[in-house]
């Protein structure tokens, strides 16, 4: 059985003002009755998978994640970075807890904040991938660009496996024009969710960052339990380097396979592509909330406690919540970012 390795400890700044450090976008509902973190949770409830997930999450947002698994009634194993380290070391600690279950664990490292609709089509793609990770690959999953955007890993498919490729090249998000020259060159987008036998896993990171590798592993052993979480201990996990997987592994290792897919996959990272992924009226008018628009088209517009009316407007982004009032032109989204780093410098 494959165990889901749910990874929920990024920040989601972009959709500032909803997403706040106290609580972000892993654990918001975008229009839907779940949070993303619980639709993931869910999306890995097919007979391939282990019924008890993983979860590696931040301590801060600990009763977050648990009251949402409560909620969906599914029980887990929760790791707690008392900092974070990025999602080399949340999934390298997610690795070792797995061996402790079964020596021959096979996991599904998963982005806890995607927007899948298909999740028979997912559960599909990942069986089908099976093979390859039983042969030693770190297998992605490819999503065909439809832009050159440089929030995504490229990867391009090298020769054939079983099901899926070798990977031929990967490169973490590369600057526009280089961006530009994947999508033209048939790169796929990695989709962020990986499948590989835990034991696999490990041994190419010992082989790549051992560094990474002795800290998480201290980190796992002096772990204290608390209630149903695991806490990674303190001043271990602090020592390990912050990197992606992405960057750590990835790009560099030769044990690499993507399965490319077609199901929709969107990792909703800004207000843009949230517009992409809900139901918009005639004029392309996307709301979320009580909201009213008189004579203006392509605006996206999320009103929490109080009724936002726009009159006349196009392509903009309205967000208001109790506390703050977001107005964005939609070519502008991905600057939200931005305008969260320079608030916490005080800017
Ligand atoms: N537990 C934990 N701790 N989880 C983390 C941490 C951490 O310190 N940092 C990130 N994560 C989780 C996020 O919550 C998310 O579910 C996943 O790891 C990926 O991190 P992101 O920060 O969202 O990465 P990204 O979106 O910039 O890039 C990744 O995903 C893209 C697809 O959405 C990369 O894998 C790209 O190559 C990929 O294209
Ligand atoms: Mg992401």
């Amino acid at each position: 059985k494959v165990i889901p390795l749910i990874l929920s400890g990024g920040a989601g700044t972009r959709l500032w003002p909803l997403s706040r450090a106290s609580k972000p976008k892993q654990f918001l509902c975008l229009g839907t009755r779940r949070s993303l973190f619980q639709e993931t949770v869910l999306r890995c409830r097919a007979a391939i998978f282990d019924e008890r997930p993983i979860v590696v999450g931040a301590d801060p947002h600990r009763f977050l994640i648990a009251e949402d698994l409560l909620e969906i009634g599914v029980g887990a194993d929760i790791l707690l970075e008392p900092v974070a380290r990025n999602s080399c070391a949340a999934i390298a600690a997610g690795c070792l807890a797995a061996l402790k279950r079964d020596p021959d664990a096979m996991v599904l490292a998963l982005a806890a904040d995607h927007h899948i609709p298909d999740a028979m089509a997912f559960c599909d793609a990942v069986a089908m991938a099976v093979p390859e990770a039983l042969s030693r690959y770190i297998v992605t999953f490819g999503v065909k660009p439809d832009q050159p955007s440089t929030a995504y890993g490229y990867i391009l498919a090298g020769t054939p496996i079983v099901e899926a490729f070798t990977i031929g090249h990967f490169i973490e998000k590369p600057p526009r024009e280089m961006a530009s020259a994947c999508v033209a060159a048939g790169y796929l987008w990695n989709s962020g969710n990986f499948l590989f036998r835990a034991a696999h896993f490990l041994t190419e990171l010992k082989r790549l960052r051992p560094d990474i590798l002795e800290c998480v592993g201290k980190a796992v052993d002096r772990a204290e339990r608390d209630l149903d979480f695991l806490r990674l201990d303190r001043s271990a996990f602090a020592k390990t380097a912050a990197i992606s997987v992405d960057h750590a592994v990835m790009e560099k290792t030769n044990r690499a396979a993507v399965l490319p897919v077609s199901y929709r996959w969107s990792d909703v990272g800004s207000w843009g592509s949230l517009a992409d992924v809900i139901e918009k009226d005639a004029r392309g008018n996307a709301t979320i909330g009580d909201v009213s628009i008189l004579g203006g088209s392509n605006n996206l517009v999320h009103s929490q406690g109080r009724l936002t009316a726009l009159v006349g407007m196009d392509d903009t982004v309205v967000v208001t919540t109790p506390d703050a009032v977001l107005v964005a032109g939609k070519a502008h989204c991905e600057a939200v970012k931005d305008l969260v780093a320079a608030f916490k410098q005080g800017g």
